[in-house]
């Protein structure tokens, strides 16, 4: 090798082999030329630990809540909530609802009230086997919640309630109205017992709703006309003998 060839090998070895570390740098400084605001990074910090306190309530509540399980939120503030947005609502069929009876130990418990299925596995002792409220699991007893007969009303079958509000027919009490009177009588009577039998029911809706306890994991599908299939039931013994005597005016 000739001196000068080794001059010139040299000369491209000190040369740059890449102009990547040029690029890089050049790179720095259009970003130092961008204005440095405070703001973005206070902004990035707060708005982290928004979201990290939401999550970490949402974990640490076993997914319940994403706020520590303090506040009443709106619905959509829910985890459930969105959580049933994503997968859409589950339906059960009233064979499918039996299943979740509580007497298989690995099932959750599910029961309904007026439609809508809920996870009662944190009262299984209640609604479970064994359970003092034992025949509200696997179905829609919405009938029975307001007669309070357990044993014949284990039916989403809510038509004729209303008559143990009604007064009973009395000749001799109901000798102190017209028969216009009594007729006019009778049509508020009836009118406000409906309004009764909605508010019994409605106080359990509104029970398993409210719940923190009891968390609605869907609800029933029934086919169509099921209600009209089904045979007219009387009012339950119990709950005929709670109706009231018509009052008569003190004058
Ligand atoms: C029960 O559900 C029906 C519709 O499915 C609704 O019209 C009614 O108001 C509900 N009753 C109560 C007490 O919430």
């Amino acid at each position: 090798m000739t001196d000068s060839e080794l001059r010139h090998r040299k000369a491209q070895a000190d040369k740059p082999v890449d102009a990547a570390p040029k690029k890089r740098r050049a790179i720095d400084a259009d970003d130092d030329d961008e204005k440095y605001s405070p703001w973005v990074d206070i902004l990035r910090v707060l708005s982290f630990l928004i979201a990290a306190s939401f999550g970490l309530s949402y974990v640490v509540t076993g997914g319940s809540s994403w706020t520590w399980g303090g506040v009443q939120l709106p619905e959509y503030m829910k985890a459930d909530w969105w959580k049933e947005q994503l997968r859409g609502p589950v339906y059960f069929t009233p064979e499918e609802l039996a299943a979740y009876d509580g007497q298989d130990p690995d099932k959750p418990v599910y029961l309904a009230i007026n439609g809508t299925v809920y996870d009662v596995s944190n009262g299984r002792h209640i609604y479970g086997p064994g359970g003092s409220y034992s025949f509200f699991a696997g179905a829609d007893a919405s009938r029975a919640y307001v007669t309070g007969c357990f044993a014949e009303d284990i039916t989403p079958d809510m038509r004729g309630v209303e008559v143990m509000y009604l007064p009973l027919d009395d000749p001799e009490r109901d000798a102190h109205w017209t028969p216009a009177e009594l007729e006019r009588m009778k049509a508020e009577e009836l009118e406000t017992a409906r309004k009764k039998a909605h508010e019994a029911l409605e106080h359990w809706v509104k029970f398993f709703a409210n719940s923190k306890k009891y968390k609605r994991v869907g609800y029933v599908t029934r086919e169509d006309g099921w209600l009209e299939k089904l045979p007219r039931r009387e009012l339950c013994a119990a709950a005929q003998k709670g109706r009231p005597k018509r009052k008569i005016p003190k004058n």
